[in-house]
């Protein structure tokens, strides 16, 4: 199962798909009654014992493949302070909550700890690409990397960049911060060397970066070829203090797009307040919005307007936005994601309108797999199963041990009645429903990333 197309749900039965070693896709074939003959139909000199066969016939009851989630926005270093927020908004939260954790990472083994548990956990939530915020040292982003390539996720590694209006106990000058990012993107391409890990240029926003850091970032950024990653419009009291701080720029996105930091592989979290402008500007930039649902309901930054970003264009994908976000799990993410939709939907007086603003649940799962992927300009690599894309999946169980989906027994008959013919579309989509509203990593039974098994792993 995977979403080619927003809004779209493509179900294969009967299906075999073949992976090779470095994790690519090679085939896959539909009707297939023999998953062993279609890899040596394949490849003619394949021998039997060369080849794995992960055989979905085999698994009994409700069992499908789905993408590996993709998290565009997360930030590794907040884990510990998942779901402790009180009633703090953005700013406040940051001086209160986030500064004084994420300072705390400076400490090696303390780093080593928080990361190697968020590899767990957004490992078991299927989670197979993600787009890291760290910390602004770079040991310990390097530690990062090193964990992340060990546990064989997708990740980008993003050294948070910040040398004004932070507080003195977490900050560095602009020579320090270039000192320490230029550290990491090296440690990354010439030292780890893990194709699947990534430097990514992390200005953490307008407010905490000098014009000479904006500056320079936007040129490594294209000298250097990086991805890049910030937060944008999340706020209120954030908007008028870039506005202070800005105030030769038109608007938000305009400060960003002055130091040449909005391109094709840009990440722009949040994006809650835009104008019209802007949001042809992003469109103009190819750049792409990490929705971050959860984040924006709990520190009560407000309401995104996906579909009117959709509408326009524009690649859109989730993310979970620890610790403003308290929940690791993108299918929660895509959850709320639905609901702030119907919130919207509901202030809109036009019943059309009305109807169009609401996000289905095929709508959100593609925001998680392929959504995600193009914002990160990965698309032509993962987000569905294609020929040529590697093999970033997890195997969904609706009635694993301890699963919260129940599917009563005459669900369940007409699903074999008619020989496991899951090509039953309506069947299928009430199960993702129920998968998406009812479900959680007790459902993700195995997670593989390039062909690799990375859950469960051995630690
Ligand atoms: N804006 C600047 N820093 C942060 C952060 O750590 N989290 C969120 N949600 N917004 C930010
Ligand atoms: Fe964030």
């Amino acid at each position: 199962v995977d979403t080619p197309a927003l809004g779209q749900l493509r179900i294969r039965a009967r299906t075999s798909l073949g992976v090779s070693p470095d994790g690519t896709i090679q085939f896959i074939k539909a009707e297939s009654q023999n998953p062993l003959q279609d890899a040596m139909d394949f490849d003619k000199s394949l021998k039997p014992w060369e080849i794995s066969v992960i055989d979905t016939f085999q698994h009994q009851g409700f069992t499908f493949f789905f993408p590996g989630f993709i998290d565009t926005h997360v930030h590794a270093s907040q884990y510990p302070n998942a779901g402790i927020f009180g009633s703090s908004t953005l700013l406040d939260w940051l001086e209160t909550y986030t500064f004084p954790l994420e300072a705390g990472l400076k400490d090696i083994d303390h780093a080593r700890k928080i990361y190697s548990r968020v590899l767990d956990k957004t490992l078991a939530h299927g989670t197979t690409t993600a787009s890291y915020y760290t910390t602004i040292d770079a040991n310990s982003s390097n530690l990062m990397a090193d964990i992340c390539a060990q546990r064989g996720q997708r990740a980008f590694i993003g050294k948070v960049c910040m040398d004004q209006n932070s507080p003195d106990y977490y900050i560095e000058s602009l020579s320090d911060c270039q000192h320490s990012l230029q550290k990491v993107v090296n440690y990354i391409r010439e030292e780890l060397k893990d194709d699947k890990i990534k430097p990514i240029v992390t200005p953490r926003f307008a407010p905490t970066c000098s014009k000479e850091l904006m500056t320079w970032l936007g040129k490594i950024a294209h000298d250097q070829d990086l991805h890049i990653q910030t937060h944008l419009s999340e706020n209120k009291n954030e908007l008028k203090w870039v506005k202070e701080l800005f105030p030769e720029c038109e608007s938000y996105s305009d400060v960003y797009d002055s130091y040449n930091l909005l391109t094709n592989k840009t990440v722009l979290a949040h994006c809650i307040h835009l104008s019209d402008k802007e949001i042809d500007l992003i469109k103009e930039r190819e750049s792409g919005v990490s929705h971050c649902p959860i984040s924006n309901s709990s520190i009560t930054s407000g309401e995104c307007e996906v579909r009117r970003l959709l509408d326009h264009g524009i690649k859109v994908g989730l993310g979970t936005d620890l610790s403003g976000g308290y929940d690791v799990s993108i299918l929660a993410t895509a959850r709320q994601a639905l609901l702030v939709s119907r919130h919207l939907a509901m202030k809109e007086v036009d019943a059309k309108k009305q109807e169009h603003l609401k996000l289905s649940v095929n709508d959100v799962l593609y925001l998680s797999s392929l959504g995600g992927a193009q914002v990160l300009a990965m698309d032509q690599q993962v987000g569905t199963f294609e020929v040529g894309k590697q093999f970033d999946t997890q195997l969904i169980d609706l009635e694993s041990a301890g699963s919260r989906v129940d599917v009563f027994d005459w669900q369940y008959t007409k699903w074999t009645d008619e020989g496991r013919d899951i090509e039953n579309t309506k069947l299928f989509e009430d199960l993702l429903a129920k998968w998406l509203f009812t479900g959680d990593d007790r459902n993700t039974v195995r997670v593989w990333v390039g062909g690799k098994q990375v859950f469960p792993g051995t630690k």
